[in-house]
């Protein structure tokens, strides 16, 4: 396949080194957002790739101490190598855990398509106890969430809640927007009432301006929870957010296999199509 220009992706995309991105926090952190450093890639099945990629992200948590920007990082667990099953991913999720560990860095581990949803949280609930300083990302799509959420509540664990972003099975998933939202707004209410430090990930306002009435309901104060969103997109919202105390954490995608992120961002809302567009023809 031709690789299309990365300028295209520029908007949605930190870059695709280390560097950039650093930069591209910086800036963030001068807006008073935090960050959560995401290296693009997807699946790998051969275990020197698997291993590559823990590399890079013991890379990353190493520029982050010594460039001392405000950021935490969102790995993959199909980066290093769940494809290959739970045994050989686990050895490398652990040496990330324990590098971020020594750093004094927090981890979330995204979450990827529903093949991976049961492997991800079992992982994830067998490292937490001995890495506590890391997170788990929870679908509103999946039917399943409503019971995840309340054993992740019970043990502890930090939870990031988005919508989910695969395409899912009304078997497993729901299929109309309604239902999602409302699931959403369930699940925050569930996390800002009884999880720990929950991350409410969304550029819905509605969904926004539901969290934050369960959240004064319940006399939780702003700074117990955080809103987050990608980078490049509601860059004023995520000011404006930021400004009325509210913990603001924006999720920076880099690296030079930006192509499937980008283009999931484009199927989800055509307005970000016309966006690249519009700065295609300006350019
Ligand atoms: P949705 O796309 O339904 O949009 C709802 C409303 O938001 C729109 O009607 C509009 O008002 C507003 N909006 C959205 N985009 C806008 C834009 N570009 N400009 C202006 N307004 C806009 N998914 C996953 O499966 N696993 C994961 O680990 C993660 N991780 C993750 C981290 C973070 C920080 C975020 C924000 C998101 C994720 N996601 C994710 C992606 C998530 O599942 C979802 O696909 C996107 O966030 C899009 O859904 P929204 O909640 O923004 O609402």
């Amino acid at each position: 396949m031709i690789r299309p220009p990365f300028a295209l992706a520029r908007r949605f995309v930190a870059g695709e080194t280390l560097p950039e991105a650093i930069e591209a926090v910086r800036g963030l952190n001068g807006r008073g957002l935090s960050a959560s450093l995401d290296i693009l890639g997807e699946n790998v099945s051969d275990p020197a790739a698997a291993a590559a990629a823990r590399e890079d992200y013991v890379r990353l948590l190493d520029e982050i101490a010594r460039s001392g920007v405000d950021a935490n990082i969102s790995i993959k667990l199909t980066m290093l190598g769940l494809d290959r099953g739970e045994g050989p991913c686990e050895e490398n999720l652990r040496a990330v855990l324990a590098a971020a560990r020594e750093r004094g860095t927090f981890v979330r581990i995204d979450m990827e398509g529903s093949r991976y949803t049961a492997a991800t949280l079992a992982l994830f609930h067998r490292t937490f106890p001995e890495f506590p300083d890391s997170g788990v990302v929870i679908q509103s799509y999946l039917y399943r969430s409503r019971a995840d959420v309340a054993e992740l509540n019970r043990s502890g664990a930090r939870v990031r809640l988005v919508k989910g972003a695969y395409k899912e099975p009304p078997s497993i998933a729901w299929p109309r927007r309604e239902d999602v939202n409302r699931s959403f707004d369930e699940l925050a209410e569930a996390l800002i009432g009884g999880g720990r430090y929950p991350a409410i990930a969304t550029h819905d306002d509605a969904r926004i301006e539901h969290a934050r009435a369960a959240a004064e309901r319940l006399g939780v104060p702003r700074t117990a929870y955080e809103l987050q969103m990608l980078y490049g997109i509601r860059r004023a919202r995520q000011e404006t957010l930021a400004r009325e105390g509210h913990p603001v954490r924006i999720y920076v995608p880099y690296g030079r296999d930006w192509f499937p992120y980008f283009y999931r961002r484009l199927r989800e809302r055509k307005e970000n199509v016309f966006f690249v567009l519009r700065n295609l023809f300006r350019s």
